[in-house]
């Protein structure tokens, strides 16, 4: 063998390696970028189910000092659903929201609040 064809053999090899190794390259590259198809969706044909709401703080001025001290941290529905309370049960609550969890309601308030609380959910 020539010195020229050693050298066209060689130069031919080399070709042949790089276009063979852009090609897996590219082709690790474009399995890599290609997101896999969006699986179809089981539940599509499902009817939404919206969760049954809590009941409401009830509208109007009786309720609104619980609406102005009491549902800035936990919902309304956390109230009500507790276990009814004395006067003297609430007035104890309203303070312990007070002075532990720093409920920001001042002294004049309490009184509306326990009252409310008493009607709807006291046991007197
Ligand atoms: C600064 C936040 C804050 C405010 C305002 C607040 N609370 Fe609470 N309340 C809490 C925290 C915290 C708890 C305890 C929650 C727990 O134990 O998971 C709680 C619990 C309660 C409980 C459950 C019983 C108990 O003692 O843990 C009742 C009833 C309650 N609050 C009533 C009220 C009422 C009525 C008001 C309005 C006068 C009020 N809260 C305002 C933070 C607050």
């Amino acid at each position: 063998m020539k010195l020229r064809d050693f050298q066209s053999l060689v130069s031919r090899t080399e070709i042949w390696g790089a276009v063979l190794a852009l090609t897996g390259v590219g082709v690790l590259a474009a399995t890599a970028i290609v997101p896999e198809a969006p699986k179809a969706n089981p539940h599509a044909a499902d009817p939404w189910v919206l969760p049954v709401g809590e009941p409401a703080l009830p509208e109007g001025e009786p309720a609104a000092p619980i609406r102005r001290h009491c549902a800035l941290c936990h919902s309304y529905d956390y109230i009500a659903t507790q276990p009814r309370l004395s006067r003297t049960g609430w007035a104890a609550s309203v303070e312990k929201m007070r002075a532990k969890y720093g409920a920001p309601i001042s002294t004049n308030d309490v009184p509306a609040l326990v009252n409310y609380l008493v009607k709807n959910h006291g046991k007197e």
